[in-house]
């Protein structure tokens, strides 16, 4: 009803001269931070300041317009509109239903809502002067976290469809000397690999345009340092990321007046969008946070955040497992996988959790090239069902999980064969596989129906099953939909929006089963995502070494909690080096468990048994970051629960050359200085004594001013320290 009314306001409402007026500044604070965004003489609304928040809010509206060499007024525009005066990257351009393709958006109205004690949510209305189009601007601000979440709404009233051409989330402005960017590339096995380097003018794109495991060669998340690179402890640095599960695109365009502009959506590449009159287009929210204080800060923002607010229980608990993929692939039967529930017992780990290989008939799935999309379990393999594996587990006392990839379909398949109209693929050209497969076309909301079924029935074969890993692990080629006919322009933004309703559903009717999002190795994670999902899987590269490397960049933006991290046979590192590295995050194994020695079967018991009195300081502390492997022979992570009253620290030597590791004292933080603390060495290796036992008692102010020296050294290459306060 309100929307009707704005189309309807006069004109002249819209044209009030604000000179005369006093200037409309609109103010969206955080605990520490403020986005401030102004409404011009010519009723523009642009983004005035970013960055620290003042003392005194009245003050917002003494922010002056930048003197500028801007032709347009829209270098600072809060999103951009294209085909009028702008001459820079738009955040929003479209074509009406007559064919024009001007947009000029100007604000109408403005309000906030509080929606709780801790989070507001403001929204600004801008219309087009000609045309009946308008957009509505959000920003969702978590104060204590110091986190905003940007989006846009498009709507429209005009006779017939309009097409979206770019529909941007966010349209930053960021003003400072010098820029500083860090992103990710990767590809299989060498996910979140970090670049910085400073901005020069013009625009550098950050985007993927794979459809599915999107991350694949690049994560939307990123950060930019303002002057100088930010360190841990000191600089300013904003670390943002889309909450989109598909194609992203982020301009960060260094405009003629030397300002940053941020601006971050769906990727609109073969993405044209029809839009009816009277429908909204919701775009994702873009996620940001700021510091003035470092890295360390902004990251633990984003933490507190995310467990506050966004992942799926985020205050949870989280299980430990066995997984059998590494250690069986796809040879497994019956009478294998009632050992691997036996080893899950003896390891004293939480569930165990049945990879890849136990569905198919016609087709078996007997290697990655066939049964993919046929899910009724394997006779051979398993001729007494799930159902039977879960009554065991059951009888051994440990919980039952199980591996699905309901995206997709390998052309050697029952469903294939079935259903080929399912499958995105060209219809005239040849097919073209990523690892043998194809994926399912989720816009069609038979194929959703298809998909939740898969896990609907998991459930009906086990109605106590506790946990689901969902793969991911082909691209979209060809990418063609037999359901959308000529809108083939929607496939990519309708694939993901697709996959929600499914998600949706699964969470409607199990809000509580744990689930792995994986996608063959770290191809897919963001915030849209893991609203649905408890955990990720990082990398398929489990090498401890590289796994200290991706694990410490994911954690910039991800809490431990959200990070799967096991235990193989990857790397040539001693066993106590693998565990100590796994258990950074959220502890599994995947390795044969009866071909481990003795001592090395007791450490790892022993080391299940330590993780369980330290993973909820990991899982929901504050992280901190002491060393960085990138520039020292040490990685070392640190983790305080949020009483400071208990602790854990994380040490590994990240360099082979002779005599690298320091002998010097490490800084702890996060500890209060008032506080008494005792130092315990754990994950001793059998017949081996810790160096810290717990006897000394030292100041939070000393450890964090002096420090202690873990010791480090070849024949003690990592070493696991719990900080407990005594009194
Ligand atoms: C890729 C995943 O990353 C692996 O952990 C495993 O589940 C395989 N897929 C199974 O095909």
């Amino acid at each position: 009803m309100k929307k009707r009314i704005l189309f309807l306001m006069p004109f002249v409402l819209l044209s009030v001269n604000r000179s005369l007026a006093q200037k409309l500044t609109i103010p969206i604070e955080t605990a520490h931070n403020a986005v401030v965004l102004q409404v011009t003489a010519k009723n523009d609304l642009v983004q005035a300041y970013f960055g620290e928040r003042l003392n005194t809010p009245d003050e917002y509206s003494q922010i002056k317009e930048v003197r500028t060499s801007d032709y347009t007024g829209l270098y600072q525009s809060a999103y951009t509109p294209s085909g009028s005066r702008n001459l820079l990257e738009p955040a929003i351009s479209i074509q009406h239903a007559d064919g024009n393709q001007s947009l000029d958006l100007r604000y109408v109205s403005h309000k906030v809502d509080k929606l709780s004690e801790d989070v507001t949510l403001t929204s600004v209305v801008l219309k087009d002067l000609v045309y009946k189009v308008v957009v509505t601007l959000y920003y969702k601000a978590y104060i204590k976290d110091d986190v905003v979440e940007q989006w846009s709404v498009i709507r429209h009233q005009e006779k017939g469809e309009i097409t979206l051409q770019k529909f941007a989330s966010a349209n930053l402005n960021l003003s400072s000397k010098a820029y500083w960017l860090r992103q990710y590339h990767g590809d299989w096995a060498k996910e979140m690999r970090p670049e910085e380097t400073q901005l020069t003018h013009g625009i550098k794109t950050l985007d993927s345009k794979l459809g599915t495991r999107a991350n694949l060669f690049m994560p939307s998340m990123f950060m930019v340092s303002l002057n100088k690179p930010a360190t841990e402890d000191e600089g300013k640095v904003m670390m943002a990321a889309l909450e989109w599960s598909g194609n992203f695109r982020t301009d960060l365009e260094l405009d003629p007046d030397d300002n940053l502009r941020v601006i971050s959506g769906i990727n609109n590449y073969a993405s044209a969008y029809k839009l009816k009159p009277n429908v909204d287009f919701t775009t994702p929210a873009f996620v940001y946070t700021f510091s003035s204080k470092g890295k360390g800060v902004a990251s633990r923002n984003l933490h507190n955040w995310a467990r506050n607010y966004k992942l799926m229980n985020g205050k949870g608990d989280r299980l430990t497992l066995l997984n059998n993929w590494e250690s069986t692939y796809f040879d497994f039967n019956e009478q294998k996988l009632f050992g691997l529930l036996k080893d899950t017992k003896a390891l004293g780990v939480d569930l165990f959790l049945l990879d890849d290989g136990w569905f198919a008939n016609k087709f078996p799935r007997n290697d990655d090239h066939a049964g993919l999309g046929d899910w009724e379990e394997n006779r051979k393999k398993l001729p007494n069902g799930i159902a039977s594996v879960a009554r065991e587990a059951d009888k051994e006392g440990v919980k039952f999980g199980i591996w699905i990839e309901p995206e997709m379909v390998n052309p050697k398949s029952a469903l294939y064969s079935k259903h080929p109209d399912w499958v995105i693929k060209q219809p005239k050209r040849d097919e073209y596989y990523f690892r043998n497969q194809l994926v399912l076309d989720l816009t069609n909301p038979t194929v959703q129906d298809f998909v939740f079924k898969v896990v609907d029935s998991l459930f009906i074969k086990d109605p106590k099953l506790a946990y689901i890993k969902w793969d991911c692990n082909a691209v979209i080629y060809n990418a063609y939909s037999v359901h959308l006919k000529i809108q083939q322009s929607q496939l990519y933004v309708d694939y993901v929006r697709g996959l929600y309703t499914v998600l949706q559903r699964i969470r409607k009717k199990y809000p509580d089963v744990p689930m792995m999002l994986c996608s063959g190795g770290g191809g897919r994670v963001d915030y849209g995502a893991l609203q649905y999902f408890t955990e990720f899987w990082p990398s398929d590269n489990t090498d401890p070494l590289e796994r200290i490397y991706i694990q410490w960049e994911y954690s910039y933006f991800y809490p431990a909690i959200t990070s799967s991290t096991h235990v193989t046979d990857w790397g040539k590192q001693s066993l106590k080096y693998r565990v100590d590295v796994a258990m950074m995050g959220k502890l599994g194994f995947d390795i044969v468990i009866a071909k481990l020695s003795p001592q090395d079967l007791q450490f790892a018991k022993d080391a299940v048994v330590n993780y369980n009195s330290v993973k909820s300081i990991i899982w929901h502390g504050d992280q901190y970051r002491l060393s960085d492997p990138q520039t020292d022979p040490v990685a070392c992570v640190m983790y305080v629960d949020t009483i400071k009253a208990s602790a854990v620290v994380f040490d590994y030597l990240v360099s082979n050359r002779y005599d690298a590791a320091p002998r010097s004292r490490m800084l702890l933080k996060g500890l209060d200085p008032a506080k008494k603390y005792t130092i315990r060495e754990i994950n001793v290796y059998p017949g081996k004594t810790g160096r810290f036992n717990g006897e000394s008692i030292y100041s939070g102010d000393f450890l964090m001013k002096v420090g202690i020296d873990p010791e480090i050294d070849p024949s003690r290459s990592s070493v696991v320290l719990k900080i407990d306060e005594t009194k």
